[in-house]
């Protein structure tokens, strides 16, 4: 015998997902480019005009990436005016769990009392917010589930070497939340592309604390768990396949460039944003940017940015919305959203 729940999933099947709910959280603690400065051999404005970075937010010893994937998860919720028991899936994009094993996604499920919603965590880095609503999408979309959290949450500062600073300027902390229900009208996500290429995982990567190379006093005290970074290699591909997979979107749901009123960029550096706005002839008055407040939060950038956006009336009914992504693995990936 089906249910009444299942007869009411399988007939929302097909219809695709839209964002109904978004919250962001991050750490109290501040490290602005002046306390960098004290810290390693490098200058406010040598940070700024590389970056675009002036600050960013610094989790405090005893803090950890559930607590502010929940505080952004319940604000996603509550905007979405639904009860947490009636998610019926948690995707937790994180490259900074809590720990390894529970996923921080069944974390955050129980402390949301999110009744037995399926739960677990993605590793796309920056990308990760971009997977997680891909996977949402299809699965609302297949009737399996009505109502998805999709959080990026990170606490980069854990696995940043305050003694290096080519990484130590550029990483932040923090966590955004997208609850996604059934789209009503043809709204919601119109297309999702997402991309890998492993051939590039040494560009972006932490070689140490895993299975490959287990944690001992030696590989911490070498800082092998340390995130290592090739900055200006990782740069021009950033560039590159953003804005291709930008207008592959784009292309699949009949759009072009101009027709987009807000577009939020993985916030990597303000230059990546500028040339990848650039490149998709994007006038920049759309596009969005946040890089100065909260650096690049990996995972949490896009729905962090995306709440900033929603509450400064960025976004209204029928706009094209474009978010683009591009991280360590390397990962890429669009979406493309009618609000
Ligand atoms: N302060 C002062 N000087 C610095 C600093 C610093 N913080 N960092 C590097 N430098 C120096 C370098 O040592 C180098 O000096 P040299 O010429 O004497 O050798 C010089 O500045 C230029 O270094 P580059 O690395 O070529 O600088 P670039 O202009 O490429 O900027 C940056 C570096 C900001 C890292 C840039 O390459 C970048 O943003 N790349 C993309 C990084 C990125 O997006 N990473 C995240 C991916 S997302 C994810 O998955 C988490």
């Amino acid at each position: 015998m089906i249910g009444k729940q299942e007869v009411r999933q399988k007939l929302m099947a097909n219809t695709n997902a839209a964002i109904l709910g978004t919250g962001r959280a991050y750490p109290e603690g501040i490290l602005t480019n002046a306390d960098l400065e004290r810290m390693v051999e490098t200058s406010d404005e040598w940070i700024t005009s590389r970056t675009g970075i002036k600050q960013r937010h610094k989790a405090s010893e005893g803090e950890y990436t559930s607590q502010f994937a929940v505080a952004a998860a319940r604000q996603a919720i509550e905007r979405a005016r639904i009860d947490p028991g009636e998610v019926g899936l948690i995707i937790c994009a994180t490259v900074t769990p809590d720990q390894i094993l529970p996923s921080t996604g069944c974390l955050i499920q129980a402390e949301l009392g999110a009744n037995r919603a399926a739960a677990f965590d993605i590793a796309a880095a920056c990308s990760g917010f971009l997977y997680g609503l891909t996977l949402a999408n299809q699965l609302i979309r297949s009737g399996q589930t009505r109502y998805a959290l999709v959080i990026g949450a990170e606490i980069l500062s854990r696995y940043v070497d305050y003694t290096d600073r080519s990484t130590c300027v550029i990483f932040g902390d923090g966590a955004g939340a997208a609850l996604l229900g059934p789209a009503e009208d043809g709204r919601g996500i119109l297309a999702t592309r997402i991309y890998s290429d492993g051939r590039y995982a040494e560009q972006l990567f932490s070689p140490g604390g895993g299975t490959r190379i287990p944690p001992t006093a030696e590989t911490l005290a070498g800082g092998l768990h340390y995130f290592k970074m090739r900055g200006n290699e990782l740069f021009k591909v950033a560039v590159r396949s953003m804005a291709d997979v930008s207008r592959e979107v784009l292309d699949e749901a009949g759009y072009q460039a101009d027709d987009v009123k807000l577009f939020i960029p993985h916030q990597a550096n303000q230059r990546i944003t500028d040339a990848v706005a650039q490149k998709l002839k994007v006038d920049e008055s759309i596009v969005y940017s946040n890089i100065a407040m909260h650096g690049n939060t990996s995972s949490a950038s896009i729905p962090i940015a995306l709440d900033e956006c929603l509450e400064m009336g960025k976004v209204g009914e029928g706009d094209l919305v474009l978010l683009a992504s591009f991280g360590g693995g390397v990962t890429w990936g669009a979406v493309l959203l009618k609000w």
